[in-house]
Formats: C-alpha cells, sequence, structure tokens
C-alpha cells in the first residue's frame, strides 16, 4: 500500500480501519491519484483479515468537492474513455465488507457519488449532498445519475442533477440517501461506534448480507428471494450459527470466529 498524507489511515478501534481523505486545499478533490490511494487502501482491506469494516471520510469541515477540476480540464474523449479512474472506482464499488460514510460539509459531484458507493453514510447536521456536474457542462461520471435515482428516486435525482442545487443533512436523510443525521461534532464517534457493533458480527454473515441487499438493486424479487434462500442455508452451516443460537439458548454473549 503506497503512503500519502493525503490519504490517512488509521485504527479507531480493534477491527475497523478508518480512511480520511486530506486535502484540505483542495477541499478533499478526488483526483486520480487520490482515487488510486483509496483503491490500494480497500484492497489492502480486502486482504486483511484483522479489518472487518472501512470507515471512509474526509473529516470535520468536507467530505469531498468531487473530481479534481484542475485535472479534468484537460480531458478529451480518448483520455475520458482510458480513464484510470474508472477502474479504481471498481476496486471501491467491489470492495466486499461494510463501508461507512462519515460525512461532514459538502459531499458534491464525485464526492456524492463517494458517498454514495458506502453501505450505511451518517451526515452531520452540516453536511450538504449534491451533483453539480452540470455546472462544468458535463454530467456525473462516478455513477451519480444511475446511483442517486435508484437511491433518493428520480424526483429528487432529477432535481440535484439538472439544477446543481444541494440537499441538507436532513433532506438527505428524508430520501434515504443517508441513514443517520447526528451533530456535526458527534459523526465520526457515531461511524466508529456503528462500525464497532457491525465488526462483532459473524463475518460470513456479514459478508453475504451485504452481497444480498446490493443485489436486490439489480435482481428481480423472486431471484433475490433465491439467492437469499441460499445463503441463508449456507451460513446454518457455520460454526458462527452454532455459536450464536447456543449462545442465545445459554443466555450469553456469542463469541464469533468469521467460520
Ligand atoms: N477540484 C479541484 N479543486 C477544487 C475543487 C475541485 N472539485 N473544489 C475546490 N477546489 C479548490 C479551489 O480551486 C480552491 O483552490 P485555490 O485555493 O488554489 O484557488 C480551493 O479548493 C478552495 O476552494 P473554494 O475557495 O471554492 O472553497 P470554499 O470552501 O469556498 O467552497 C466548495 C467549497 C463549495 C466545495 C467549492 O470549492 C466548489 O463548489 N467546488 C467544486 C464542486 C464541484 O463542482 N464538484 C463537481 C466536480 S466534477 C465531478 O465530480 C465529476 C464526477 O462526477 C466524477
Amino acid at each position: 500500500m503506497t503512503e500519502s498524507t493525503d490519504l490517512l489511515i488509521d485504527t479507531p478501534a480493534p477491527r475497523v480501519r478508518r480512511l480520511t481523505l486530506n486535502r484540505p486545499a483542495a477541499r478533499n478533490a478526488l483526483s486520480t491519484a487520490q482515487l488510486g490511494l483509496l483503491g490500494d487502501a480497500f484492497d489492502a482491506a480486502t486482504d486483511d483479515d484483522a479489518v472487518s469494516v472501512v470507515i471512509l471520510t474526509g473529516g470535520e469541515k468536507i467530505f469531498a468537492a468531487g473530481a479534481d477540476i484542475k485535472e479534468l480540464a484537460s480531458s478529451t474523449p480518448v483520455t475520458a474513455l482510458l480513464d484510470a479512474r474508472v477502474a479504481h472506482w471498481q476496486r471501491i464499488r467491489r470492495f466486499p465488507k461494510p463501508v461507512i460514510a462519515a460525512v461532514c460539509g459538502y459531499a458534491l459531484g464525485g464526492g456524492c457519488e463517494l458517498a454514495m458507493h458506502a453501505d450505511i453514510t451518517i451526515a452531520g447536521q452540516g453536511a450538504r449532498f449534491g451533483q453539480p456536474e452540470l455546472n462544468l457542462g458535463v454530467v456525473p461520471g462516478a455513477g451519480g445519475t444511475q446511483r442517486l435515482a435508484r437511491i433518493a428516486g428520480q424526483q429528487i435525482a432529477m432535481k440535484l442533477i439538472l439544477s446543481g442545487e444541494t440537499l441538507t443533512a436532513a433532506e438527505a436523510h428524508a430520501c434515504g440517501l443517508v441513514a443517520e443525521v447526528v451533530p456535526d461534532g458527534e459523526v465520526s464517534a457515531r461511524a466508529v461506534a456503528l462500525a464497532v457493533k457491525i465488526s462483532e458480527k459473524p463475518a460470513l454473515a456479514v459478508r453475504l448480507a451485504k452481497e444480498l441487499v446490493l443485489a436486490s438493486r439489480d435482481m428481480p424479487l423472486e431471484h433475490g428471494l433465491q439467492f437469499e434462500r441460499k445463503a441463508f442455508s449456507t451460513l446454518v452451516a457455520t460454526e458462527d450459527f452454532r455459536e450464536g443460537v447456543d449462545a442465545f439458548i445459554e443466555k450469553r454473549s456469542a463469541i464469533f470466529k468469521g467460520r
């Protein structure tokens, strides 16, 4: 994994890896290099058995102001088609463990798209979400038109993308773009608390649960239900299932091993 001060990596609690975008002078704009660092960090967290959950944040002032517009300025159709960023986004999208976005301040353009790559978003009261790419003469380029319409609905997606207006944290919560809104100063603590809770669950069930919920976007209900039944049937063969039911019956806390 490449070390860089543009992306801070720490462990705020056992089994929780936190990735903090750290380009404050550029408002955490997602340059190709920055996205590459994120891709590397997600790959490393995939391979690391000591990591159960990833928290993605931009710190207390801003989540991310989107793609790096200064870099984008030299785009041509050819560079846009061959863009390394596409592969970096794919690495983030395919991360199999839970991701919690902790959002304070602006999440705009690629920043909003990055938040939508997370499984759960905790927003501070002052957070703002938007897709202002039309102001630059382009459309969102990292899934904004597709994800926003699926997550928040066509009306909200059209309003944000066509007008460039932003949503407040409360509005984002009302349309399902974020799971929870807390005071700005509590975003980090809440994200860590939630990550710890998830990290204590049986890892195989967590992994399949994420896969199943994401599959529900693309699968017809009948196929999704079959997929769920097969996952359920597989999990009853795990040691963690035995431990979970034994612990319940014996009125004690379960200790899961991820097997
Ligand atoms: N790319 C590159 N640099 C950026 C940037 C971005 N997306 N956003 C801000 N910056 C830079 C500014 O150029 C400025 O740099 P200098 O000091 O060198 O002049 C510095 O960050 C501070 O910017 P502001 O003075 O504008 O900061 P602010 O706090 O007053 O405002 C902001 C913050 C509301 C986020 C504002 O900077 C802004 O609107 N940024 C652009 C947002 C945007 O249009 N995002 C969409 C990008 S396109 C995209 O994301 C495509 C995609 O889908 C993949």
